[in-house]
């Protein structure tokens, strides 16, 4: 059982090592997409690890909550990503609640339609959209219906989410349908500020928008000993990690490893635990 745990140890380092090597890339991503957002010239930001995605995660946010959630979401689809940017930002007075401001004003009409800086270039390239915004006093802020008005959604399917403080996504969701009656409208979700990536990529695979193939990912097939890695790669089971490792359970696992044939050992000198497998690897 410990030499299970173990090995499974050895496999999260190496999972964990391919997984950071892909979010620096999808940081790089990230960086790019605030660099765009402060530029507002190029509007997509492409994801470098896009095959044949038609997925597009477009969204708007005023305090960067939901800009958090949409970029789990385009991380994990390796989607397109696009801010909903409105070419008049909202200063904090415009966002102040009930003060008469400019955001209560919006909201009170509906036929508001503040305008969008930017643009999605090839929205035809795109089956399915993530729409993503804040409630705004149980409703999408007015900028969503700008954007659902600017283009033809006829035949896409759009998957509305949003972040809130605490209300539920209510109507907020359903009331944007006439905005795209001809598009194909799954059901919203809200998510809190503090929801983590795990829970995205359970909610995007509930929608079935993760395939097959992403969602073996990590996942240890003890009849072919392999485990799938981010890259695609399955790869054979056969290391141990130390890093977690101590005392008795450190020296057995070793030992196991190398008796059953086992080469692959990962250590260091900071996991102080040097002395357990020393002698394991000295006879
Ligand atoms: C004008 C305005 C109205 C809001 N109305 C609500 C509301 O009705 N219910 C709620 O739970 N949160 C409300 N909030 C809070 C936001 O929905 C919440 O902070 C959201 O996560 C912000 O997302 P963002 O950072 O992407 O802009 C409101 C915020 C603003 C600025």
């Amino acid at each position: 059982m410990k030499k299970i745990a173990a090995v499974f140890m050895t496999l999260m380092i190496l999972l964990g090592l391919t997984a950071c090597g892909s979010n620096s890339k999808q940081k790089e991503s990230g960086k790019s997409i605030d660099n765009k957002v402060t530029s507002q010239e190029k509007d997509i930001v492409k994801n470098e690890d896009t095959i044949t995605n038609n997925i597009l995660i477009a969204y708007f946010s005023a305090t960067g909550t939901t800009k958090t959630i949409a970029k789990y979401a385009a991380e994990i689809l390796n989607a397109d990503i696009y801010e909903i940017v409105p070419k008049q930002p909202y200063t904090d007075e415009d966002l102040a609640y009930y003060t008469g401001g400019r955001s209560d004003k919006e909201q009170n009409n509906p036929s508001a339609r503040p305008e969008i800086s930017g643009s999605v270039e090839n929205m035809e390239k795109y089956d399915t959209i993530l729409l993503g915004y804040p409630i705004w006093y149980g409703q999408a802020p007015r900028i969503i219906s700008t954007f659902l008005e600017s283009y033809d959604f006829s035949g896409k399917t759009i998957l509305p989410f949003c972040t809130s403080h605490s209300s539920d996504i209510g109507s907020s969701d359903t009331d944007l349908h006439t905005l795209a009656a001809n598009a194909n409208w799954l059901k919203g979700k809200r998510f809190a500020s503090d929801t983590s990536k795990e829970i995205i990529k359970k909610w995007l695979d509930s929608n079935k928008l993760i395939s097959n193939a992403d969602s073996e990912v990590g996942v240890f097939d003890f009849e072919s000993h392999t485990v799938m890695l981010n890259s695609g790669y399955k790869m054979p089971i056969m290391g141990l990690g130390t890093y977690s490792l101590s005392d008795d359970e450190c020296y057995n696992s070793v030992t196991a490893l190398l008796k059953s044939g086992g080469r692959l050992i990962d250590t260091a000198y900071m996991y102080k635990n040097v002395n357990y497998h020393q002698p394991n690897i000295l006879k």
